[in-house]
């Protein structure tokens, strides 16, 4: 596998390309969420059409502005979007004990794994790779973010699965050069401040200067910025 030095002259389409080529079509999908997964989406429609996957984490708790981009992307590109909500034994569980705001009393890392994390291993169970939108520039823990690696935080001994990070060095400014250039549809909450946008109570508006993901779990320490997800950045792997 190329060191992030080595891969620097690959652009997102490639790296697109090559994750599209080399996993069957069933075997390989786009993690959807935010702007920069809208922008892989094109890029994918452009190289195949419809004949890619696509899947978001519906934790019950987005803005209903994100419920309505989620749609207009599916209409707009004329695919279809697994939309994966959590288990509602868990869910219902994790609620009647610590009521509905939990997060803000003993971090968000219970209510993640329950509404984000849980539905992302059982998604991983069927693919052997995905592809999201993580970038270099996204904050202290993505730093090191490369086009293509090993998911250590989701690969079991009997299935390895791949990550792709096709934006992994790009900025937030090239995302948007690319969706004004391309007209590629985004979440109206940007209009309203917010940058990284994740799930309605969890997310805030940012002020000008502030780094992109000052608004995530807004409450706790800066380095711990990742819900599980993305595990993998916060070890040395
Ligand atoms: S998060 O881990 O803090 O939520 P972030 O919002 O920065 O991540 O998004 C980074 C990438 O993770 C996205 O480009 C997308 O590929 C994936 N991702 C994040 N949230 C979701 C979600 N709810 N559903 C699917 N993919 C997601
Ligand atoms: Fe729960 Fe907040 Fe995590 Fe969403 S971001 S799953 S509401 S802790």
């Amino acid at each position: 596998m190329p060191s992030i030095a080595q891969e620097v002259e690959s652009t997102p389409e490639q790296v697109i390309g090559a994750a599209l080529d080399r996993f069957n079509q069933d075997r390989v999908a786009i993690s959807f969420s935010g702007a920069e997964d809208v922008v892989l989406i094109d890029m994918a429609s452009k190289r195949v059409g419809t004949s890619f996957n696509v899947f978001t984490l519906d934790t019950g708790r987005l803005h209903a502005e994100t419920y309505e981009f989620i749609d207009r992307v599916r209409d707009h590109y004329g695919i279809q979007i697994d939309v994966l909500s959590p288990d509602n034994w868990e869910v219902e569980e994790l609620v009647r004990e610590k009521g509905l705001f939990s997060f803000y009393r003993d971090g968000h890392t219970q209510c993640c794994g329950i509404r984000k994390i849980a539905s992302l291993e059982r998604k991983l169970g069927d693919l052997d790779a995905w592809i999201t939108g993580q970038r270099r520039d996204q904050g202290a823990t993505r730093t090191s973010v490369p086009h293509e690696q090993i998911d250590t935080a989701f690969s079991t001994r009997n299935h390895e699965i791949v990550k792709f990070n096709p934006l992994a060095s790009w900025e937030s400014k090239d995302v948007w050069s690319y969706i004004h250039e391309h007209q590629v549809p985004y979440n109206v909450l940007h209009d309203r401040g917010y940058k990284s946008i994740g799930c309605a109570p969890c997310t805030r508006p940012i002020a000008d200067g502030e780094p992109e993901r000052a608004g995530r779990w807004w409450w706790e320490q800066e380095d711990d910025k990742e819900c599980g997800l993305h595990a993998q950045n916060l070890s040395r792997d």
